[in-house]
């Protein structure tokens, strides 16, 4: 018998966050190492899958991506059961999308309503930092990391999906957190 395929469990993770911050764009960046620059809004939700191994564990990252536009529509609580660990990601440079974090995550516990809230694996990731102009960044690293620890130090990655970086590091963290969830 094949004892990793006894070992692999499949990970549910769902990002969450304004339209326009970066979604889609990170999870292309990690699962098909492409970015486009050019925008298309993501209708509905889907999912991209990613197979990695954490120590001696494979894992396939079933990573669910929505649509920041559709934050009124509600994507119902099929959507989010089962989740694994939920990532909320936000533009550096955009302080609405900074925010909007706290009602992404009443909305999480509000379908999602896991077990234990307090326990759930949530991750932030504010993403685009390579836009540097010298004035774009509109919310420092600082507030960011308050924002987490007032939410039972929440792990923080600061992201560029355009020059790739932090996000394979940022997943791992991501499949990591899952494994967690039981
Ligand atoms: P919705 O699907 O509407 O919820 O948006 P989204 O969060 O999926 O954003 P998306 O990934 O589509 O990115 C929006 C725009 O930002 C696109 O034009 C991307 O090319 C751009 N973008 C995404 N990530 C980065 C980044 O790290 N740096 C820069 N400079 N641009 C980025
Ligand atoms: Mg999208």
């Amino acid at each position: 018998m094949d004892v990793s395929a006894t070992k692999r469990r499949l990970l549910k993770v769902i990002f969450l966050g304004d339209s326009g911050v970066g979604k889609t764009s990170l999870m292309n960046r990690y699962v098909y190492k492409k970015f486009n620059l050019q925008y298309k809004a993501t209708i509905g939700a889907d999912f991209m899958t990613k197979e990695l191994r954490i120590d001696d564990q494979l894992v396939t990252l079933q990573v669910w991506d929505t649509a920041g536009q559709e934050r009124f529509q509600s994507l119902g609580a099929a959507f989010y059961r089962g989740a694994d660990c939920c990532v909320f990601v936000y533009d550096v440079n955009v302080t609405k999308s900074f925010e909007s974090l706290s009602s992404w995550h009443e909305e999480f516990l509000k379908q999602a309503e896991p077990a234990d809230p307090k326990a759930f694996p949530f991750l932030l990731l504010g993403n685009k930092i390579d836009v540097d102009d010298g004035h774009s960044r509109a919310v420092s690293e600082k507030r960011a990391r308050q924002w987490c620890d007032s939410r039972g130090s929440m792990p923080y990655f600061e992201t560029s999906a355009k020059q790739d970086y932090n996000v394979n590091e940022a997943f791992i963290c991501i499949a990591k957190a899952a494994l967690t969830n039981e």
